[in-house]
């Protein structure tokens, strides 16, 4: 089944969704702020941003935890379309940020022809998560 096209009307309320969840990330360790929307194959739109811990390891991705509050919210059957990443460094908005290799393995879990849209180094991008993790895992 090919990538199912997002209007560039979703796409901006998904970054504009993420700029605003972005703001209750707890990052006291990084500082890094990032805030991720993620689109459902129902149309639905949930939201996550990370959450650090003084055990470093046990921190959560912004990606991860919307991905795992629309579980909780709407059951397993999560058919991810599009994922939109931001973030706010200490100097400046915007920063480039795509989701770490962790995220990727999450997000193709459940969308494994999911668009990403994220700050590159040059701007905004977009890519299929199949371009940011080839030869994704599936057990099933
Ligand atoms: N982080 C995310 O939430 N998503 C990403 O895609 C990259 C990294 C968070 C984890 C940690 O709280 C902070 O950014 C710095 O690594």
């Amino acid at each position: 089944m090919p990538t199912k096209k997002v209007p560039a009307a979703m796409r901006e309320r998904l970054l504009r969704s993420a700029r605003k969840v972005m703001k209750n990330a707890y990052a006291p360790f990084s500082n890094f702020r990032v805030g991720a929307a993620i689109l459902t194959s129902k149309g639905e739109v949930f939201v996550g941003c990370n959450v650090e811990n003084s055990s470093y390891g046990m921190t959560n991705c912004a990606e991860r935890t919307a991905i795992f509050s629309a579980i909780a919210k709407a059951g397993p059957g999560l058919e991810i379309q599009a994922v939109a990443v931001v973030a706010f460094g200490n100097s400046d908005h915007g920063v480039p940020c795509s989701p770490c290799g962790a995220c990727r393995q999450v997000i193709y879990e459940f969308g494994p022809r999911a668009i990403i849209f994220y700050q590159g180094e040059k701007g905004p991008k977009q890519s299929l998560i199949t371009d940011l993790l080839p030869e994704g895992f599936r057990l099933q």
